[in-house]
């Protein structure tokens, strides 16, 4: 069984962070997204993992590689242009070569092991299984439709769904979705589907399994995702609601308040941080209230009034107080940037 995480595509609800890092690599409790989907592979003991890229395939592959999963085989596959999940599957079919391989959407998060569908697929003998959670509003995704055991039908975003089971992004396969793809064809929104694909497996009489899943799930697509998936995560690393603060991290003068954590070679004087908050490797608070908030690698933050929440602070970043007693305030802001007050 091989692994295969598709990390292409543009990541464009989520700029202007996406224009420095893809989106599979921002930071969610100080881990890219993308690790925990490499965690929740070793765990099952995959370690041929192939990751999909697009033009994104420098940072991602300098990062991964940065991080030396060294009991993993990590092969980088170019697709040209995001034409769609099943044309990102076609594209990765040399490395799949005859193996069967679950799928990963480079940007989901999910707190379960993947064992237990492992085991659901071998034993039901399908063709693939499916991981399928009830949503509240089904037009946002791909929706299966499951009857006695089965799933019976697939649509991509429908307009009037059958069911409000969404496919998550987790999907196990055999070698025979590669027939199913070459039978489909680009959907409404020019992209060859994956769902379209599964369901053309359906068509010829193919066995597709739910996994109905237990646990939480969600695609970290837009900003909101950033911080809601920010919470779940410290709440399931800290149940205590401690503070996990990095021994090469100095904290001095401040109050913590517990769920946050705080990377290495951090900086935290005179400031009050947390709860629900990330500070990113090599950041320096000084001075400042910080709640509710991702912050990324190396951001400064120095003497601001009032308390920075619900903020989400790009790599490299710095905001300082104003020290002219004019109270003036100066903005250096990249494209697609928000500033509330
Ligand atoms: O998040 C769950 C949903 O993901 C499912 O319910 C849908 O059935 C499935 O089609 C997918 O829908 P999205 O519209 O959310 O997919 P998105 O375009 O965001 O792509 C998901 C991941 O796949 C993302 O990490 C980028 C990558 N990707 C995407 C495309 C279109 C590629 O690697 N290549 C591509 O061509």
């Amino acid at each position: 069984m091989k692994g295969l995480i598709l990390s292409g595509g543009l990541g464009t609800r989520l700029l202007p962070f996406t224009l420095a890092l893809p989106k599979q690599l921002i930071p969610v409790a100080n881990k890219p997204v993308l690790w925990y989907i490499l965690d929740a592979f070793k765990k099952i003991g995959i370690k041929e993992i192939g990751v999909v890229v697009g033009e994104n395939k420098e940072v991602i592959a300098t990062k991964m590689n940065e991080v030396l999963h060294q009991d993993l085989k990590l092969q980088f596959i170019v697709q040209e242009k995001p034409l769609g999940l099943a044309h990102a599957v076609k594209t990765a079919a040399p490395f799949l070569h005859n193996s069967d391989f679950v799928m990963i959407l480079g940007d989901n998060l999910f707190d379960e092991s993947l064992e237990e569908a492992l085991k659901i697929f071998s034993e039901e003998k399908a063709d693939a299984l499916l991981f399928l959670t009830p949503v509240r509003d089904p037009r946002r995704y791909g929706i299966a439709e499951v009857k006695e055991g089965q799933i019976i039908s697939l649509e991509e975003k429908p307009t009037d769904p059958r069911s409000n089971y969404a496919v998550m992004g987790i999907y196990f396969f055999k070698n025979s979705i590669f027939e199913a793809i070459e039978r489909t064809t680009a959907s409404r929104r020019g992209e060859l589907e994956i769902t379209d694909a599964i369901q053309e497996l359906i068509n010829a009489g193919r066995k597709v399994v739910p996994y109905i899943y237990p646990g939480w799930w969600m695609d970290v697509g837009r900003p909101e995702d950033v911080l809601k998936a920010n919470r779940l995560l410290l709440n399931l690393l800290t149940p205590d609601s401690s503070c996990l603060v990095a021994p090469t991290a100095m904290v001095s003068g401040s109050t913590l308040k517990g769920p946050l954590i705080i990377g290495e070679n951090c900086t935290i004087v005179d400031s009050v941080i947390g709860p629900y908050t990330s500070v990113g490797n090599g950041s320096s608070i000084k001075g400042s209230s910080v709640e509710n908030s991702v912050l990324f690698e190396k951001v400064t933050i120095q003497g601001f009034k009032g308390t920075i929440m619900d903020s989400i602070i790009g790599q490299d970043t710095a905001i300082y107080e104003d020290s002219s007693g004019k109270n003036i305030k100066k903005f250096f802001l990249g494209a697609g940037s928000t500033l509330t007050f």
